[in-house]
């Protein structure tokens, strides 16, 4: 156990309480930023005369060096050895360089350094989630462009309601993802401040540049009141918040996948690739992949609710407490990588079953709006038209049949308002086809529609 703390005790931490409290078991993913944030430090310790020139470029080649030994397996942290990741770099810089690596935690506390680690490893990945929803979102475009006369049922309450076309359905996906793509670029520009400098607490009587330091790491600037600068936590709460939006959007729309893929639906095929099969039951091809997605919402969910209580109770200023934002936070942000990339993958390599959606589109009445609209046309209010084709429903129930199946005696029987041109009136093309309404199903909205989310793709500030 080798402690940056020593000095004032007498005793020996007891190894139970050494492993409880020790965090180099989950921060050591940390490193890059930990070296990072101490370049910086070391940097701006410099430009301020606080330390010699010489003592920076030993620190700067010191820290360099142990990040490449570290990389390259030469040098291994030891997690018996050290109680996190900070103590681990400074006693090695101390161990490589001597004196002047005793002189980087001049002005500097772990508290502003852990704050500044965090926040420099979550915005990289708060960017990579964003790219990573970038490309699904293409994904998701290429199968819009593909499908604009991809007929399918649309449903409400799971029943069949009204047509629409797989680009339409999968256009709602699109306008989920994109508004999650906004809330990454919502987070990166409120939590773009740079924490360090804020000391323990309360700053520090070294004359540090904290601007400098926020620039050379390509923050906005520095973070304002030190006491808030190394106990808030809010842009974790917050992208564990986009984080669970974002797995709930993958969760409904693995939901939909699942129901696709079932025997009784075949609207989708899954690739062999991204499905598994049964021990027992040789006929099986399972959409495990979509299963998961939708299972693992729920630890995401979880990370989420951990954190928000374990800040609940916490007082001004830093405690140990909020150790415990790392693991939960790094595991919701593995989790949404991995259920990211394969849940592009899946739908990238799915196959869709044309035939039997528009066959699903064109049974359980999705057309009887239309046929009322059709109604109205000829010149019977809307309500009694809701009726007339409500028991014509009824009827084609008794008979095992559908509206467009029925002869215009039949139809006439119900209303002398219908003539031949309903059959035109309630094909599933027209059905479609007239809804154009921006933000409708309809091919020529649908194709504005393929534009708009084109032209935001390829924006340079999406
Ligand atoms: N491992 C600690 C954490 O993750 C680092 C900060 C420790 N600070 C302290 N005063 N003990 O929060």
């Amino acid at each position: 156990m080798a402690q940056l703390w020593g000095g004032r005790f007498t005793k020996e931490t007891d190894q139970l309480v050494y492993n409880f409290n020790a965090s180099i078991g989950f921060d050591k993913r940390l490193i890059d930023q930990d070296i990072e944030g101490s370049i910086a430090h070391a940097t701006m310790l410099a430009k301020q005369k606080i330390i010699t020139e010489e003592e920076k470029d030993a620190i700067v080649f010191g820290l360099k060096g142990i990040l490449e030994a570290v990389k390259s397996g030469n040098l291994q942290i030891d997690e018996n050895e050290y109680e996190d990741i900070h103590s681990f770099v400074e006693a090695n810089l101390i161990e490589n360089i001597g004196d002047a690596g005793k002189k980087l935690h001049t002005g500097r506390s772990r508290n502003d350094q852990v704050a500044l680690d965090m926040r420099l490893y979550t915005r990289m990945r708060v960017q990579e989630t964003d790219a990573l929803l970038k490309e699904l979102l293409k994904a998701i475009l290429e199968i819009m462009e593909n499908n604009l006369e991809t007929y399918m049922p649309g449903f409400t309450h799971l029943q069949k309601a009204q047509p629409v076309t797989l680009a339409h359905h999968f256009g709602a996906y699109f306008e989920m993802f994109k508004r999650d793509r906004l809330r990454m670029k919502d987070i990166f520009e409120r939590m773009n401040y740079c924490p360090l400098g804020a000391g323990a607490l309360a700053g520090t009587t070294y004359p540090l540049d904290r601007d400098y330091t926020a620039e050379l790491l390509g923050f906005y600037g520095p973070t304002d009141n030190s006491m808030d600068s190394v106990s808030d936590r809010d842009y974790l709460i917050e992208f564990l918040s986009a984080l669970s939006t974002i797995m709930m959007h993958l969760s409904r729309f693995s939901e939909e996948i699942i129901i696709w893929n079932s025997n009784e639906y075949r609207f989708v095929e899954l690739d062999d690739s991204y499905s598994t099969g049964s021990s027992i039951m040789p006929q099986k091809k399972n959409p495990d992949i979509a299963e998961l997605v939708r299972g693992k919402t729920g630890r995401v969910y979880g990370a989420l609710m951990s954190l928000l209580t374990t800040m609940k109770g916490i007082p001004l200023a830093y405690n140990k407490d909020m150790q415990e934002d790392k693991e939960v936070v790094f595991d919701a942000m593995d989790t949404v990588k991995d259920c990211l990339v394969l849940f592009t993958g899946m739908i990238q390599t799915m196959g869709f079953h044309s035939d039997r959606m528009a066959v699903s589109a064109m049974n359980g009445f999705t057309n009887a709006t239309d046929a009322a609209d059709y109604l109205v046309g000829k010149g019977v209010p809307f309500r009694d038209a809701h009726g007339i084709i409500g028991r014509l429903v009824l009827y084609c129930i008794e008979k095992n049949t559908s509206i467009d199946a029925l002869s215009l005696e039949e139809l006439k029987e119900i209303s002398n308002k219908f003539e031949e041109d309903i059959f035109e009136a309630v094909s599933l093309k027209t059905c479609v086809e007239k809804r154009l309404t921006t933000g409708g199903p309809g091919p020529e909205a649908m194709k504005k529609t393929i534009e708009r989310c084109k032209a935001y793709l390829n924006s340079e500030n999406e």
